[in-house]
């Protein structure tokens, strides 16, 4: 619907524009920090950090500091952290049975940060790519990957993070039926209140490549994930993803990468006013924070403006590695 308005002169569109107070009460959509999910990298060991190179700032914690992170995030006032295990080469196989280790480092890392800071909420990834010896998200027969045995595997995951404590499983792995799947076992298994942020519609994108160093699958992996995840021609397809997630029992959807697929984002939000996420990924990280120390943008800006954009998409809340940064900059006040 478009607002009814006078021929100019007596319409000037900038008279609203003229002042930050007018700004501000015209202002359609904010950021704040409640709209925030933070991913962090978890590594073995004691009281350390490693950088990750190709994402300048972001470092793999040991659990330690891990907790530590989730305290700074709870005293910011970010709802929740997404936890990625960087896991030891000598425990990935094709079996892939360390995923469902209920001592493996994400379950360890969920279990510690959720007796210290009971109040921020734990997201998790379920897939199987760290845990894979060739990288890929589902098990591998023959050079193809197997739909239904993965979903089996995805669900022992899903209940070790359930048992383990987790409050909000996301499953970005892009098998067909998981969701149904691992929403029955948790009912079964009487989790009636682990919800699941799935990752519905997730393209095969180049985006991810930082990501890959940060959890040590780059090596690993030996082929792409076209098969799987969508075609970044594709947007009906989308829907068609989401719904059937809906269908399956996902409490919130989310849409990955974020900045070149915020199309994507409104098209979810206005087809279905779920709860929607957008995934800021790694290589869009990348990149904003490149430029940035590289002196070519101005990037508390940037990364403001980027963020802003995905609740004007339509997008309730956004996965950013930006996330505590964001948060110390909007100090309480929404953007
Ligand atoms: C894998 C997974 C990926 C990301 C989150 N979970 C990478 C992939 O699909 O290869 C990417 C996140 C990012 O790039 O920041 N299950």
């Amino acid at each position: 619907m478009r607002p009814t308005q006078a021929p100019f002169p007596s319409t000037r569109l900038r008279r609203m524009r003229a002042s930050a107070a007018l700004r501000d009460l015209a202002q359609e959509n904010r950021l704040g920090v409640q709209d925030l999910i933070w991913p962090i990298f978890i590594r073995d060991g004691d009281n350390s950090e490693d950088p990750v190179t190709s994402m300048p700032g972001v470092s793999r914690m040991t659990i330690d500091r891990a907790v530590r992170a989730a305290e700074r995030a709870a005293n910011l006032g970010i709802p929740a952290l997404c936890l990625f295990p960087y896991t030891d080469a000598a425990l990935k196989t094709p079996e892939c049975a360390e995923a469902w280790n209920p001592d493996n480092l994400s379950n360890r890392a969920i279990r510690a940060i959720k007796a210290a800071v009971p109040e921020i909420a734990v997201m998790t990834d379920v897939a199987l790519d760290p845990y894979n010896s060739n990288g890929h998200d589902g098990l591998v027969r023959d050079g193809v990957i197997l739909n239904d045995e993965t979903v089996a595997a995805l669900v022992r995951m899903a209940l070790a993070q359930a048992e383990a404590g987790a409050d909000i499983l996301g499953p970005s792995d892009m098998m067909d039926g998981r969701i149904g799947a691992m929403r029955a076992a948790l009912e079964s298994a009487g989790f009636q209140n682990t919800t699941i942020l799935s990752y519905a519609a997730k393209y095969a994108s180049a985006f991810y490549g930082p990501f890959r160093d940060a959890v040590g699958a780059s090596g690993a992996l030996k082929g792409d994930k076209k098969t799987y995840q969508m075609n970044p021609g594709n947007s009906n397809e989308a829907l068609r993803l989401i719904e059937r997630d809906l269908r399956e029992g996902a409490d919130m959807v989310m849409v990955k990468p974020g900045m070149p697929y915020l199309d994507i984002c409104r098209r979810v939000k206005d087809s279905f006013g779920v709860p929607t996420y957008a995934y800021q990924v790694s290589g869009e990280y990348a990149m904003i924070r490149g430029a940035a120390n590289n002196g070519w943008i101005n990037g508390e800006a940037v990364m403001m403006e980027s963020l802003l954009c995905f609740k004007r998409a339509g997008c309730d809340g956004i996965l950013t590695y930006f996330a505590p940064e964001a948060a110390t900059l909007l100090g309480g006040k929404p953007l």
